[in-house]
């Protein structure tokens, strides 16, 4: 696959991606609505994933508070490839505070010492001017590469890219819903502002959970987004990309 920026950043990837919500081993909720899969499972798609050419993975504190990030470290362990790892930050009942607090956990989870794209995984409460504060402190400290939010509507995000530019930073992604069956992201300029500003939209849940055949990625990639999917074998990798 051929690579390409994401947003302002020096980050080529794959126009798709792998989730990593199913290797939540069954922990936590976002772990029940997956499958559970065992190590050998998750290295067989890990594996599959790097053969056909896909370079990021996309995990979340939330995925089995930790074991999904946990996982993909394990099955990284086994392979020569070094791809880019995005997480998120769980920002639910937490101020943002914790996002300093919490980093050493995540980066010991994957087994890093710099995330390449560390996300807010949902807006919340929190003044998003704060929790940006926050993640410019980890890109300072060196263990963050890039910001990005996730679920954020257009308003947010826009919020979002000036806080960051007061700091200097650029805002570099916005992973939201977005497939053929559910389009809300056009219909509220989240789409088109994120163009505008050139900050690059990761498209979750592409198949709206299997409901939808794979041309659909074709259909979200040819518009410059990054899909990130989900499977639960390597089986279901080759029929995806290949
Ligand atoms: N930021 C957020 O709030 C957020 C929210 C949701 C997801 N995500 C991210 O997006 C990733 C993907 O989400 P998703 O799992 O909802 O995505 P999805 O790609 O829309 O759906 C994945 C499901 O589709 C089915 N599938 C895939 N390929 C198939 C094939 N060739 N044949 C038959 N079925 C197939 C599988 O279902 P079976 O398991 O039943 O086989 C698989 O689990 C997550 O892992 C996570 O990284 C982010």
């Amino acid at each position: 696959m051929e690579l390409r920026k994401l947003g302002t950043s020096d980050l080529f990837m794959s126009p798709i991606g792998m989730g990593c919500q199913q290797f939540s081993k069954g922990i936590g909720l976002a772990g029940k609505q997956k499958k559970n899969l065992n190590d050998y499972e998750i290295f067989n798609i890990v594996q599959a994933s790097l053969e056909v050419g896909i370079n990021w993975f996309d995990t979340a504190e939330e995925y089995g508070w930790g074991e999904s990030e946990r996982s993909l470290r394990k099955a990284l362990n086994h392979t020569l490839e070094k791809p880019i790892i995005l997480t998120k930050w769980f920002s639910h009942f937490r101020t943002s505070k914790s996002i300093i607090d919490t980093i050493d956990f995540r980066l010991k989870a994957l087994g890093v010492n710099c995330i390449d794209l560390y996300q807010i995984h949902n807006p919340t409460w929190v003044s998003i001017k704060k929790e940006m504060r926050a993640m410019a402190r980890l890109v300072e400290m060196g263990k963050i590469k890039y910001i990005g939010v996730s679920n954020f509507n257009a308003t947010q995000m826009v919020t979002a890219y000036e806080s960051l530019g007061e700091l200097g930073l650029p805002l570099i992604s916005n992973q939201i819903c977005y497939n053929y069956n559910y389009r809300k992201p056009e219909e509220d300029n989240t789409l088109s502002i994120a163009r505008y500003l050139e900050i690059g939209i990761i498209a979750y849940s592409p198949l709206d959970k299997g409901k939808l055949k794979r041309d659909v990625l074709t259909w979200l990639t040819d518009k410059g987004i990054f899909a990130v999917m989900g499977v639960s074998s390597p089986e279901q990798v080759y029929q995806n990309i290949c």
